[in-house]
């Protein structure tokens, strides 16, 4: 057994009530290797951003979870080394699909994991939900669980399309599982195709899609049903079209792809949201740096010189969502 304490991480307790009361949301971006983990410790290093390192099953697949774990464990010391005195870190397991893997990340150090109950029938993800709750909060370990289905593709879960969270439900759900936040589902999904093209218009202009906004009604209803409790957004990035065309124009192919407007973020974020998740948009700074290094240099083969501009280009994509969009810079100084 493992303490998350003893390797300097905190959960998120004290995170989320600090954003919900000053109407920002932090940070949760998943890693699955050494340069997205450099660069997003520096960015919040260099903002004293509070943040969430977010573990999923693909990366527990292609990274090891053992090791990514001492990686986080390695953040803390290397955001101490950057000169940010307090780093205020969590480890979460996202997505987690069983009390099994909720405890090994809890019993391994992990300070924070999610139960994803929302693909489980009601009463079924209320007591899977409640049994990973009443472990972790025994080494003071928070839970996030789910209710509602995003659209796309959660992990494992194919789900077809998304169903919204029902206000309804949000109360009983949350007393009954004792659950330290909720991701809710209002319209936003994984990956970097969000919405297909007949669920948007076009800017004539530039031809790219423009999707729907979320359902901030729903939003509201629930956080009238729950005032002050945390709200947790997955399915966040924007999918920049400046990565996008860089891609398409080196060589890629994402026809088409699309995320949630920075506007409608930065509404969610002044909101009960405290939490938002953001995987895609690293991946594609990354391919976007990495495909311009290709292409400009064919005789390059040292994984540094194009890991390395990736590494780059993901830390200023990090410090623009810090600092532009959810507004968690200076808020752990
Ligand atoms: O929830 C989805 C995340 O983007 C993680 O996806 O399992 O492919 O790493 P992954
Ligand atoms: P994106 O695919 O929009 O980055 O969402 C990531 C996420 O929700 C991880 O749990
Ligand atoms: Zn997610």
């Amino acid at each position: 057994m493992v303490n998350y304490k003893d390797l300097g991480l905190v959960n998120t307790r004290e995170m989320f009530a600090k954003a919900v009361d000053g109407g920002y949301a932090i940070p949760a971006f998943n890693f699955n290797n050494m340069e997205q983990l450099q660069a997003i410790i520096k960015a919040c290093a260099e903002t004293k951003s509070p943040v969430i390192l977010q573990v999923s099953s693909g990366a527990r697949k292609y990274a090891n979870q053992t090791l990514l774990r001492y990686m986080a464990e390695g953040a803390v010391e290397y955001a101490k080394e950057l000169g940010w005195e307090h780093p205020q870190i969590c480890l979460h397991l996202d997505h987690g699909d069983t009390f099994e893997l909720c405890k090994s990340c809890v019993d391994f150090g992990f300070s924070s994991v999610m139960i994803d109950g929302s693909s489980l029938p009601y009463e079924e993800n209320i007591a899977l939900t409640k049994k990973v709750v009443d472990y972790a909060h025994q080494y003071d370990v928070t839970v996030e669980a789910e209710l509602g289905v995003l659209a796309g593709v959660e992990d494992d879960v194919v789900a077809e399309e998304s169903h919204y969270t029902k206000p309804e439900e949000v109360i009983d759900f949350a007393t009954r599982t004792g659950c330290d936040s909720l991701a809710i589902s209002i319209g936003t999904s994984h990956g970097a195709y969000k919405f297909k093209p007949e669920q948007c218009t076009r800017d004539p202009q530039t031809g790219k899609l423009v999707p729907p906004p979320l359902a901030f009604d729903v939003l509201e209803e629930i956080e009238k049903k729950l005032p002050g409790f945390p709200i947790v957004l997955h399915g966040s990035s924007s999918v920049p079209q400046e990565y996008v065309d860089i891609i398409n124009t080196h060589g890629g192919n994402l026809p088409d792809a699309v995320g949630i407007p920075e506007d409608q973020l930065r509404k969610a974020a002044k909101s009960a949201v405290c939490k938002i998740n953001i995987d895609s948009d690293s991946r594609l700074a990354f391919t976007a740096a990495v495909r311009k290094v290709f292409a400009e240099k064919p005789g390059e083969f040292d994984p540094r010189k194009y890991c390395g501009p990736a590494r780059d280009e993901m830390t200023k994509l990090y410090k623009h969502k810090i600092i532009e969009v959810l507004g968690s810079d200076g808020k752990a100084e």
